[in-house]
């Protein structure tokens, strides 16, 4: 793991240590979440950097793997991709572990992007083992945390698939509007075919419905129709429209940090606990709330 810097907020050291509850560190094996859905700006980049924040607060290792050309994952975490990024591991015969940096959080570090990237979904074509390329180049990093979380690009081309192959399980962000169910039916295809020819145990985490107004009758009514569809699938924590969410990136800070007391802050930090409670880790204390 990268060596890590203490938080330095502007007055308060370190404000996700309120958060920090006294969890047992179990050894468990790492479990690599993708965030994914093709849908562009339902909240993908926010729910990667705040919930591996959030992960990281309860005591679990975490990597953040921004695989998105757009960077934003790295910039939102105030990690810049100037030296090397994760394309020079992909494509470019590098080390996994020699593009890792530490982010300010305690805990968790980041594999960035820059716009590099973006050249990798035509460069992979070429490559006989082009859908595998991340997992195998993943692979040595791996033992060294508790969770890998894996920023997707909102596309279901072959960086997307190289995170669902890398995978053990999808995390899906959900927009409540219109046409967000056909989205869902694309994914779920496109999740299936991964787990037919690559990934057998590829399986869905959960779904979070993201930017949720519960005064707006359309948002009430696609979550009533997702949950009705995919049932305990989806997190009983919802993501609430929240304006500091959307001011934290431009800090280069997550939320969590930025403003732990606002009600997007406090939504991931119930939903790492929530992961955390699914997956059969132990939580107590502020975040398992
Ligand atoms: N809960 C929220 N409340 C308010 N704004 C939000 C919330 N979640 C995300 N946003 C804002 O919405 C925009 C899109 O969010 P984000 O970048 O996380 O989506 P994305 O799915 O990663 O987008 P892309 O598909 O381009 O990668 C950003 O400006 C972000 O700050
Ligand atoms: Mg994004």
């Amino acid at each position: 793991m990268a060596d890590h810097t203490t938080i330095e907020g502007p007055k308060s050291p370190s404000p996700i240590g309120t958060l920090k509850p006294e969890v047992p560190k179990k050894s468990r094996s790492t479990r690599t979440l993708a965030v994914a859905n093709q849908k562009g700006g339902v909240g993908k980049t926010t729910t990667a950097i705040n919930l591996a924040t959030g992960l990281a607060a309860c005591d679990q290792s975490v990597l953040l793997v921004d695989l998105d050309p757009q960077g934003n994952a790295s910039t939102g975490l105030g990690v810049s991709a100037d030296e090397t990024d994760v394309y020079e591991a992909l494509i470019g015969g590098g080390r996994f572990e020699d593009v890792i940096r530490a982010s300010e959080i305690p805990g968790l570090d980041v594999a960035p992007a820059s716009a590099d990237l973006a050249g990798a979904e035509i460069e992979l074509i070429e490559i006989p083992s082009r859908e595998s390329c991340l997992r195998a180049a993943m692979a040595p990093v791996l033992g060294q945390y508790d969770y890998v979380m894996i920023d997707c690009p909102p596309a279901l081309g072959l960086l997307t698939i190289n995170a669902l192959v890398a995978a053990d399980s999808v995390l899906v962000p959900l927009q409540c509007e219109y046409f967000a169910l056909e989205g869902m039916t694309r994914l779920m295809k496109s999740i299936e075919r991964i787990r037919r020819s690559y990934n057998e145990n590829l399986d869905i985490q959960g779904i979070v419905l993201t930017m949720h107004d519960s005064r707006n009758n359309l948002c009430r009514s696609v979550e009533s129709d997702v949950r009705a569809h995919f049932a305990e699938r989806v997190y009983r924590t919802v993501i609430p429209r929240n304006v500091r969410l959307s001011e934290a990136p431009s800090y280069g800070k997550p939320a969590l940090v930025y403003d732990l007391a606002c009600a997007g802050a406090q939504a991931y930090a119930r939903l790492a606990a929530e992961l955390l409670r699914r997956e059969g880790v132990e939580t107590s204390g502020a975040a398992a709330e």
